[in-house]
């Protein structure tokens, strides 16, 4: 069994006051919420107060990047130990404004991918084609190509990645894609996985969809039998929002 996960991705948002203004909205909204695992990915700043205000609760922290080297003369850098050491579970890896605002490349994607897993961090690992893409029917191929590229010579266990689905030109326009069109694709990213590694292992790993998602289209996107849940963007900034895409049913 799959176990349902929507993640948050504030992204560049919010100071400390207003991280910790939300943590504490946040809680109640989900105190009786069980069924689905929530993760909220902050900036490096607000990740150990966060982690402090979600202690003893079942809210997961994870954060939105990382370099790939332990420690050392990296200026500017966070470590994967780092963000084990301020409360990490996860980290969202590849994705697409990191690929195209910091040229982030495949390459770089494989090592990070690499390092969160041996500091047992579970990468949420971003693919995702460009609008021209798709209307080039490359869309498939971008897909395929990314998955090669960042899980290569990589093995991990079912529970220890997941992947988020999130077409490039969904990601913070209004204009999500369909559910058909995210099951496709997911579906697709499933029997790719089935076949570079195994069948077992692709229907346990979660693959999630990221784009525009809200409290209005999530039930579709989790109705898809292949979507395990959502990476989330704008509409997590506000608790009340983001608690109602967890409560999704
Ligand atoms: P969005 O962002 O929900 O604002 O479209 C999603 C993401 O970038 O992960």
């Amino acid at each position: 069994m799959r176990t349902p996960l929507i993640v948050a991705n504030w992204k560049m948002n919010k100071s400390l006051k207003d991280a910790e203004q939300y943590g504490q909205e946040l809680l109640p909204l989900l105190a009786d919420h069980s069924g689905v695992e929530v993760v909220v990915c902050p900036p490096f700043t607000s990740l150990t107060v966060m982690s402090r205000i979600f202690a003893g609760s079942k809210i997961k922290l994870g954060a939105q990047n990382l370099f790939w080297e332990m420690k050392g003369a990296y200026t500017g850098e966070i470590s994967p130990a780092m963000l084990v050491d301020a409360g990490c579970t996860y980290v969202i890896l590849g994705h697409s404004e990191r690929r195209q605002i910091m040229g982030e490349n495949d390459t770089i994607i494989n090592r990070k991918v690499r390092a969160a897993l041996d500091a047992e961090l579970i990468p949420i690992l971003c693919v995702g084609e460009t609008l021209q893409e798709r209307e080039n029917n490359r869309a498939r191929e971008v897909v395929k190509e990314q998955l090669t590229r960042d899980l290569k010579n990589i093995t991990f266990a079912p529970q220890g990645l997941v992947i988020a689905y999130e077409p490039v030109w969904a990601i913070g326009t209004g204009v999500n894609a369909s559910s058909d069109d995210a099951q496709e694709m997911i579906g697709f990213i499933r029997s790719y996985l089935a076949k570079i590694y195994d069948r077992e292992l692709a229907n346990s790993v979660r693959i999630l969809y990221g784009g525009s998602v809200n409290e209005e289209n999530i039930a579709e996107f989790m109705g898809e039998v292949d979507v395990d849940g959502a990476l989330v963007g704008g509409a997590s900034l506000q608790p009340n929002s983001f608690a109602g895409i967890v409560r999704f049913k």
